[in-house]
C-alpha cells in the first residue's frame, strides 16, 4: 500500500500505482462498513468540492454529492450554464479561482477529443486535486467500483476471464472511456481480458498498447475478437455495453450507418449460457434495455449491477478521503 495521496489528481488510474489503488480500495471497503453500520465518518468536515458536469449523470453526480455530505463536506453541483466558461472563461482562470475557494475540482467532460485535454488544462493550473468524473478517454471512478465489485464477488482476481463486449444501443453513442479504463485496470490485476467488438467500433490503439503492456507486466492477457458469442465463451464476468465508433470515423452519419449493422449484438440468455455457469453480468449503467441487454438478463440472478452501482458511492468516498484529506 502507498498512503501519501493527499493532493493527488485522479485523471486516470494508469497514473496511480497499484499500491495507491489498493489503498483506495481498502479505504472504500472501510467506509462501506462504516456506512452499513450507521457510524459517522465525517473525515472531510467543512471541505468543499466543485463538480463541473458538461453532461448528464445519475450515478456519478449523486454518489459524489452524497459521499461528500456523508464525509462532512459539501459539493457544488455546477454545469456550464451556471459558470462563466459558457462565456469563454479559460480553464486557467476557472482552476486558479476555484483553488482559492475549496479543496477539489471534479469534472465530467466526455466530448471526444476535448474532455481529457480540458481536465489536463485545469489540472495544470489548479493547486487542489482534480477528480475525473468521466472524460472521452477515462472513467476511473467507474473502473475502481468495478474492480471492488469483482473483488467482493470472486476474491482473487488473477486468472479471472473478463469479457468487455460492445453492444447495440440507440440512446446515444456512449463514450470509449468505460471500456478503455476497464482494459487498462483489469490487466494490471492479472485478469484474462477479452474485448469483443465489430471492426467499426475499435478502442484507441495507443491505450490498447498500454493495456497490453499492463497485461505483460502483471500476468494477465488481452485479446480481441469480432464475434460476441466467441467473446462470451467461458467468461466469468461479462460487461456488454455500447461505445461509439469514434476511433473509426469522425463522421456521425457513417457511425450511425455502422451502428445499424449490429442490432443483434445484445446480451441475452442464450449468450449468458455460453459463459461460465457462475458468470456474472455487469454494466456501468445507464443501460439501453432491449438493445444492449434483455430484461431477463439484467434483472436475472447473474446480474450484479446494483452492487456495482452502490460501489460508486464507496469508491468515490475513498478517493475523496485520500486525496482531499489523508496524510499531510
Ligand atoms: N456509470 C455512470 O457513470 O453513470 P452516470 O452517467 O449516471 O454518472
Amino acid at each position: 500500500m502507498q498512503t501519501l495521496m493527499r493532493g493527488k489528481d485522479l485523471i486516470t488510474l494508469q497514473e496511480w500505482s497499484k499500491g495507491e489503488i489498493d489503498t483506495a480500495l481498502e479505504t472504500s471497503k472501510h467506509l462501506k462498513l462504516l456506512f452499513a453500520n450507521g457510524r459517522p465518518h465525517r473525515w472531510l468536515r467543512d471541505k468543499t468540492a466543485f463538480m463541473m458536469f458538461f453532461e448528464q449523470s445519475t450515478r456519478t453526480r449523486n454518489s459524489m454529492e452524497a459521499g461528500i455530505t456523508q464525509l462532512g463536506g459539501h459539493a457544488h453541483d455546477l454545469t456550464p450554464d451556471k459558470m462563466q466558461l459558457s462565456h469563454g472563461e479559460s480553464a486557467k482562470d476557472t482552476a486558479m479561482v476555484l483553488s482559492r475557494f475549496g479543496h477539489a475540482i471534479a469534472i465530467r467532460n466526455c466530448f471526444y477529443g476535448i474532455g481529457n485535454a480540458y481536465l489536463r488544462e485545469v489540472a495544470r493550473w489548479a493547486s487542489i486535486p482534480i477528480i475525473n468524473l468521466q472524460d472521452d478517454l477515462y472513467h476511473p471512478l467507474q473502473a475502481l467500483a468495478d474492480l471492488m465489485t469483482m473483488q467482493e464477488t470472486f476474491g482473487a482476481l488473477d486468472g479471472l476471464n473478463v469479457t468487455i463486449s460492445w453492444a447495440y444501443a440507440t440512446s446515444h453513442a456512449k463514450p470509449l472511456s468505460v471500456p478503455l479504463s476497464q482494459i487498462l485496470l483489469f490487466t494490471r490485476y492479472g485478469m484474462n481480458v477479452t474485448v469483443a467488438a465489430p471492426k467499426e467500433f475499435p478502442l484507441l490503439p495507443d491505450l490498447v498498447r498500454t493495456a497490453e503492456a499492463n497485461a505483460g507486466e502483471n500476468g494477465g492477457t488481452l485479446r480481441f475478437v469480432d464475434d460476441m458469442d466467441t467473446g462470451f465463451e467461458k467468461a466469468h464476468v461479462v460487461i456488454p455495453k455500447n461505445w461509439g465508433g469514434f476511433a473509426f470515423t469522425g463522421d456521425a452519419s457513417e457511425m450511425a450507418a455502422n451502428l445499424a449493422k449490429y442490432p443483434d449484438w445484445i446480451c441475452n440468455e442464450r449468450r449468458m449460457a455460453l459463459a461460465d455457469p457462475h458468470a456474472v453480468y455487469m454494466h456501468a449503467l445507464p443501460a439501453d434495455r432491449g438493445k444492449e441487454v434483455t430484461d431477463p438478463v439484467i434483472d436475472g440472478p447473474q446480474s450484479i449491477i446494483y452492487d456495482e452501482a452502490e460501489n460508486r458511492l464507496h469508491t468515490v468516498k475513498g478517493v475523496m478521503a485520500l486525496t482531499m484529506g489523508g496524510r499531510p
